[in-house]
């Protein structure tokens, strides 16, 4: 998504500027073109050369260059961007921002260019909590700059407060996401599931399934970054939440059926990829099931568990009342998951009837290279008029980015 792109990263003197020297390299090493501006304080903290050598480009920081060609560049420079993303912005500079100031490089180029404003504040929390940074963000916000919000935790002065630069991993999702806003699912309202569903048996044991959560998650990111407006959700899994993602949490296949049925009476596509459990427990013991209980046929060490049906999400969708309610707001195109360890073709094809998608995707879930836990998987694609589409083994992310771009056809 990045590849190309060309970005400004702005950094400034605080003590957090090394995490920028990472995300320069990240940024690299995803295709974008990184121009790096320095304030003259931020290389009393870093050398120009660092940022030189992990951007394989000029950093700039100098507007009062002899030459007058830095004075002429910062120009060119504000043209070109499609991002400035200033990672950290000191309350300083944060100031300087707001109030229109153009005294360095890194002031004249923000002052100069249409470019989208991403700002990545981070400081001692007295000064992130002082009235005039505050009241210098909501300027910044009204105007239209996103603000990756500092997280609370160990500061550089050895107090825990809110002022930490984020995670990279957050960093890097603010960046993709601006870049492409004006992607072809702008716009658009989604709704991703995730994970796998969790059944009680009793407080402390369920009924699950090996799903990570790994495809579902990359759908949703991918779907964020090509402009979407995207609600996940997800059954409990061990990934890190996307950034700017509107993320619904649910564990059982009853709570995922009403968080569906709410997400989507003004979605635009509906992309079921949750392994939901098929059966759960009748009746789950409101106390912990003791090892010498014994239930069923009550022999000695035996335990039955009495399973019932849960509801099919997408069959519930296919029928009339459902697809009524939700056709008065928009058609809603449907994408359902078909995870299978034998006779993968033949059991999606019936799926795909009984179920009036618009696209299927079938995982051989018995492979080591697909399917749960992994990062790569091997699907198939079935359409409506019945093609099929047979796609090599790729990493998930590739796979999501091939089920997008069939949804964006779809949806035009
Ligand atoms: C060791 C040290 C650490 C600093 N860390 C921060 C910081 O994390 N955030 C901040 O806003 N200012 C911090 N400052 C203050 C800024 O460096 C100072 O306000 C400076 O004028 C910022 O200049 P600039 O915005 O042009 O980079 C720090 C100063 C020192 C000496």
């Amino acid at each position: 998504m990045l590849l190309n792109k060309r970005l400004i990263v702005g950094v400034c003197g605080g003590i957090a500027s090394y995490k920028a020297i990472e995300l320069v390299s990240r940024l690299q090493q995803a295709g974008a073109l990184v121009d790096v501006i320095m304030t003259d304080h931020a290389q009393e903290f870093i050398r120009p050369l660092t940022f030189a050598t992990v951007s394989q480009r000029p950093v700039y920081h100098n507007l009062w260059e002899p030459s007058g060609q830095a004075a002429e560049l910062h120009i060119a420079l504000a043209e070109q961007a499609e991002l400035l993303a200033i990672v950290p912005a000191t309350a300083n500079t944060l100031a300087k921002l707001a109030h229109g100031i153009a005294d360095n490089m890194l002031t004249a180029v923000a002052l100069a260019t249409k470019a989208p404003l991403l700002l990545a504040p981070a400081m001692y929390k007295g000064m992130y909590e002082h009235a005039a940074t505050q009241v210098n963000l909501s300027i910044l916000r009204e105007r239209g700059a996103s603000i990756v919000e500092p997280e609370v935790g160990h500061l550089a002065s050895g107090a825990i407060g809110v002022g930490r630069l984020p995670e990279l991993s957050v960093l890097m999702g603010a960046i993709s996401m601006i870049v492409g806003r004006k992607g072809d699912l702008a716009g658009r309202r989604v709704v991703v599931t995730a994970g796998g569903t969790q059944e009680p048996i009793d407080p402390v044991r369920y009924v699950g399934n090996r799903s990570s959560g790994k495809m579902g998650y990359a759908l949703a990111t991918v779907a964020r970054d090509r402009g979407a407006h995207v609600t996940l959700i997800s059954g409990p899994v061990a990934l890190e939440v996307p950034y700017g993602i509107e993320l619904c949490k649910v564990e059982t296949a009853i709570q995922m059926r009403d968080a569906v049925g709410s997400a989507i009476t003004d979605a635009d596509v509906l992309v079921m990829n949750a392994a939901v459990a098929d059966f759960r427990p009748i009746a789950p013991a409101s106390r912990k099931i003791k090892k010498n209980e014994t239930r069923g046929s009550g022999e000695q060490g035996e335990f039955s568990l009495y399973l019932t049906r849960n509801p099919d999400i997408l069959a519930e969708l296919a029928n009339a009342d459902y697809e009524g309610s939700v056709k008065r707001l928009r058609r809603l195109i449907r994408v359902g998951f078909a995870a299978e360890t034998h006779d993968v073709i033949t059991h999606a094809q019936a799926k795909m009837a009984a179920k009036r998608l618009d696209l299927l995707v079938a995982n051989d879930v018995s492979r080591l290279d697909s399917g749960f836990g992994t990062d790569t998987n091997k699907v198939y694609l079935f359409h409506a008029n019945g093609d099929m589409e047979d796609l090599p083994v790729m990493p998930k992310i590739d796979v999501a980015t091939a089920i997008w771009d069939r949804v964006v056809s779809l949806l035009s």
